[in-house]
């Protein structure tokens, strides 16, 4: 006896059948998954890596690979408890052909266990976690921004160049902060400073009061801070009404004072920090994107901004190799590995583990900007550690 569906049922089926093979195979709208966080401490970030992304795909007419692109949101409010059903809303429920997110280490690692199950192709635009292009790495997943470790290992270089010699750091406890901390200690310690102390709280807390404290107390030569978004802001303004910039600089990975620096006024003035962007870059591709940036958005851009927009240029580099087929997973990678991204940061390549070999400036806080000091590391490719394809 066969199973009778009504007539209306079978239609739903043979439609869904048709939208399924006409995404895969490159026709019709591509699907992007944008899960990102548009609430709580890095929800500035969330929306600069957005408006990044759909700067680049408007600049190509809406379609990337000659397809139409059909956007899909996911707040993952920087909660990696969330991770694993917001990044399968996407997955399973909104069929996507590509997932880009996210900004937290935490969630980036549950994204990116799904997308190594699932196959679908992830481009991380911020979070560093070490493993996603280390133990976690994976033919279809890729990042636009950088690992925790690089900037992190140049500020190191950075500060032992600086002279000093003992450095408290100060963190989130989680992956991002561990793996900065580390980072940085490797590069310090190489150039003969020393970590003497290791502080944390927890994520999101801004409770610093009792650490700076310590840090007073401590008397080391300098701090060195992963924060970011509304963290860095309250760090920033905290250590410097409590006096501390006068005596100890406050190093850190750029993200510390980018996109901060409105919220953070006279508190950042001088501050030294590492990143893979700089104010000033003054190159013609960085002119033009600021320019288009602030005409669209109203809004100066800043890291997470450029992260956004070459996050959708590498896509468009594995898309036009597979001609809008996002299911061609090896030609897509091949695309992107053999690439020259031709970043507002300045161009770069992906390594053996398709995280950005890049470029670290060494930038200065002067007014409203993060101004480039110089290139302190030239070049600099994550170790890839632990990544086998
Ligand atoms: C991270 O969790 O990896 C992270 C978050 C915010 C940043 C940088 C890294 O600005």
């Amino acid at each position: 006896m066969p199973i009778r569906f009504p007539r209306n049922t079978l239609a739903a089926f043979a439609l869904a059948g048709l939208a399924v093979t006409a995404s895969a195979q490159g026709t019709g709208k591509l699907k992007v998954g944008l899960m990102l966080p548009f609430s709580g401490t890095y929800s500035a970030l969330g929306v600069a890596i957005e408006n990044g992304f759909k700067l680049y795909v408007d600049e190509q007419g809406g379609k990337l690979g000659g397809r139409e692109i059909e956007y899909f949101k996911v707040d993952d409010e920087s909660d990696p408890a969330k991770a694993t059903d917001n990044v399968n809303k996407l997955i399973k429920r909104d069929n996507v052909d590509v997932i880009i997110g996210t900004v937290h280490s935490g969630v980036a690692m549950a994204m990116a266990k799904a997308a190594k199950e699932s196959g679908t192709i992830l481009i991380v635009p911020n979070a560093g976690a070490d493993a996603v292009t280390g133990p976690m790495c994976a033919p279809n997943i890729f990042r636009s921004s950088f690992s925790n470790w690089q900037p992190a290992y140049a500020m190191g270089v950075v500060a032992a160049k600086e002279g000093k010699k003992t450095a408290v750091t100060l963190t989130w406890k989680y992956a991002a902060g561990d793996e900065s901390t580390a980072g940085f200690k490797e590069g310090f310690e190489k150039g003969g400073g020393k970590v003497v102390k290791q502080l944390t709280l927890p994520f999101p807390n801004v409770e610093f009061q009792a650490l700076l404290t310590e840090i007073a107390a401590a008397k080391p030569d300098a701090v060195y801070s992963f924060m970011a978004g509304g963290g860095a802001v309250k760090l920033v303004k905290d250590y410097a009404a409590a006096g501390l910039n006068k005596t100890i600089p406050l190093y850190g990975p750029g993200f510390l004072t980018d996109g901060t620096l409105d919220a953070q006024g006279d508190a950042a003035a001088g501050m030294l920090t590492t990143l893979h962007y700089a104010d000033g870059l003054n190159t013609p591709k960085d002119n033009a994107f600021r320019t288009a940036y602030a005409k669209t958005f109203k809004l100066q851009p800043d890291v997470y901004a450029v992260q956004g927009y070459d996050a959708a240029q590498m896509l468009g580099v594995g898309l036009a190799a597979t001609k809008g087929d996002a299911s061609k997973k090896a030609e897509f990678a091949a695309a992107v590995e053999k690439a020259k991204i031709d970043s507002p940061r300045g161009a770069f390549t992906v390594g053996k583990s398709h995280n950005p070999v890049q470029d670290i400036y060494l930038r200065k806080v002067e007014g409203k900007e993060n101004k480039m000091v110089n290139v302190a590391i030239k070049g600099l490719a994550d170790p890839g550690r632990g990544c086998r394809m």
